[in-house]
């Protein structure tokens, strides 16, 4: 028995250099190592055998197997895995979808105006959150007191060495003084930033939003030079058929001040929902710098005349793509998200 059991082992392993497939090294295994195998048989009738026999023969055998077994697994590893398996890859199929990012609808916008501005010259810049009153208001022509400040509801930073003078600031306006103060005229800038205010927050007021301020300062402007300007821009923007209109308006820091309408880019100016069945929609608030302002940051106003604007970048954005609730930007829903590839 245990001359038969070598013999074994030594057949099989001869056998096995020969197998170089898939196929042939499961016939090796059929016939050596299956149900039906000499070597399976030997150890089934083990226990047949006489006590003394027994136990070493057993042993033995199953040696044996366990070494045909690993020869089995490390020729197997031996073989390629393609004449192992076939085909592993089909390489004509389609590949999985990858679900790419996208800009946030206000990054869009943004990056929309921008564009449409820099062709007229205008630079594009930013300027602090954390403003000081003076920057936010006393510059602008807003003194402490004055009711106008009304219009803006202030979340004031606290600081006991100067109390009432730090806040947020509450439109990206400040900006018009700080450039003025830096450089002389002619000056010709956008101011994209964030902004904030002391709201309730609802489906159309947010407390924290993002502005565009637009600044213009040379020798002989205009409000024909604002108009001309908010026309080309409200075209980029909305389309070429935009007729624009200018209704008077109130700012502390521009004088007259306007209040720039667009006909409605949904029904054309003949009233629908999204115009409130006037014809017109309100994109934002302008005017030409008051005489004051460029007095307060040293600009001779009977020399340089200016004119501004600002709006707010999710009100450009609403109007664009039809958003009826302004917390949409700032929820962070996908499902709101990907709609703006
Ligand atoms: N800053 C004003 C606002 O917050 C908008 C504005 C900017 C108006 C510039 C006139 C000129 O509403």
């Amino acid at each position: 028995m245990h001359e038969r059991i070598d013999e074994l082992v030594a057949a099989a392993r001869c056998e096995l250099d020969d197998a170089t497939d898939r196929e042939s090294v499961e016939a090796w295994r059929v016939r050596f190592l299956g149900r039906k195998s000499e070597l399976t048989r030997i150890l089934r009738s083990i226990r047949e055998l006489p006590e003394a026999e027994r136990r070493q023969t057993g042993k033995l055998a199953n040696v044996a197997r366990r070494g045909l077994e690993r020869a089995l697994d490390s020729r197997l590893a031996g073989i390629p895995p393609a004449a192992r398996t076939g085909p592993a890859v089909d390489v004509t199929l389609p590949g999985y979808p990858v679900r790419l990012g996208s800009l946030h609808p206000l990054t869009q916008v943004l990056r929309e105006i921008r564009r449409i501005f820099a062709p007229l010259g205008f630079r594009a810049i930013e300027g602090p959150e954390v403003e000081w009153d003076r920057y936010n208001f006393e510059l602008l022509n807003i003194p402490a007191d004055h009711p106008a400040r009304d219009m803006w509801d202030t979340f004031h930073v606290k600081d006991d060495l100067r109390p009432g003078q730090i806040l947020l600031r509450t439109h990206t306006s400040p900006m018009q003084a700080r450039v003025m103060e830096q450089v002389r005229p002619p000056v010709r800038v956008i101011v994209p930033g964030k902004v904030y205010r002391y709201e309730n927050r609802d489906a159309s007021h947010e407390a924290e939003l993002i502005h565009i301020e637009g600044l213009a300062v040379d020798k002989r402007i205009t409000m024909a030079d604002l108009r001309g300007t908010l026309t080309y821009f409200s075209r980029a923007m909305f389309g070429p058929d935009r007729k624009l209109r200018i209704r008077a308006s109130y700012f502390p820091f521009t004088e007259p001040s306007a209040e720039a309408e667009m006909t409605c880019h949904v029904c054309g100016g003949g009233g629908c929902g999204v115009c409130d069945g006037s014809g017109w929609i309100e994109i934002l608030g302008a005017g030409m710098v008051h005489p004051k302002v460029l007095e307060n940051v040293g600009y001779d106003p009977d020399r340089y005349q200016g004119f501004a604007f600002g709006m707010g970048a999710e009100r450009i954005a609403m109007l664009k793509y039809g958003i009826t609730d302004i917390r949409m930007f700032y929820r962070n829903d996908l499902r709101f998200l990907r709609q703006f590839k």
